[in-house]
């Protein structure tokens, strides 16, 4: 199976994540999940919208249950709404709101307590840092991203070489059945080589486009 995520970040108005939904041309397939990762504010109306041409995702998750936590949005809310997946550990969360191991572990938790999948982001220099202080039965049940901070919305994809190495490392690391995708300026004209050596791939800029991610959804099922 492989992932391909489309991660809006904190993009579009609700007219446009309808339009986003109508102008996929993805096709529901057995060998490819589709994930579309909208603002929070989104997540209803996307789950409303019903098509089960992709699952959705949260771009994060509180690290607390429910409870008296002002402003944040806990786990299983996101379970009660359809939920499937959310991303933890972004680059952008740890560096623009500190995130640390320890907060995105605790994430983590609470997401697999609730039945959603974690997307675990790591960047290489963390890799090792970020399993130390997970439970070891967590890290058998996410989704890991490699995500090197040069490659996210840089125009500068990590080369393959590198990722197939990576990914050997997170095996090693976490546990050698995790899917794990690679992030960082992936495009419709570079995400078949990298479905090669990985599981899939996490979309940010060129998945504000509709019709771009869809094309990138056909490339990885060719
Ligand atoms: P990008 O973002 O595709 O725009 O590089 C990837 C990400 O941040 O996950």
């Amino acid at each position: 199976m492989k992932y391909v995520i489309a991660n809006l970040k904190s993009n579009k108005n609700t007219a446009e994540v309808a339009d986003w939904i109508q102008s996929y041309t993805g096709k529901k397939s057995d060998a490819v999940t589709a994930i579309l990762a909208p603002s929070l504010v989104h997540l209803t109306q996307v789950s409303d919208a019903g098509d089960d041409r992709f699952a959705l995702a949260a771009q994060d998750v509180s690290q607390f249950p429910m409870g008296s936590y002002t402003g944040a949005v806990n786990a299983r809310q996101l379970k009660e709404i359809g939920v499937q997946y959310a991303i933890v550990g972004h680059s952008e969360r740890r560096r623009y709101f500190g995130e640390t191991h320890a907060q995105i572990a605790n994430k983590i938790a609470q997401l697999l307590d609730e039945g959603i999948t974690p997307v675990l982001c790591l960047d290489t220099e963390y890799i090792v840092e970020q399993a130390a202080v997970m439970d070891p039965e967590h890290q058998k049940k996410i989704i890991v991203a490699y995500e090197p901070l040069s490659a996210i919305g840089s125009g500068k994809n990590q080369d393959v070489g590198t990722v197939t190495e990576v990914v050997k490392e997170i095996h090693q690391v976490y546990d050698d059945q995790v899917p794990v995708l690679y992030g960082g300026s992936v495009t419709e004209d570079n995400v078949r080589e990298y479905s090669l050596v990985c599981d899939g791939v996490l979309v940010g800029g060129a998945s504000l486009d509709p019709k771009h991610f869809s094309r990138i959804v056909a490339a990885i099922t060719a």
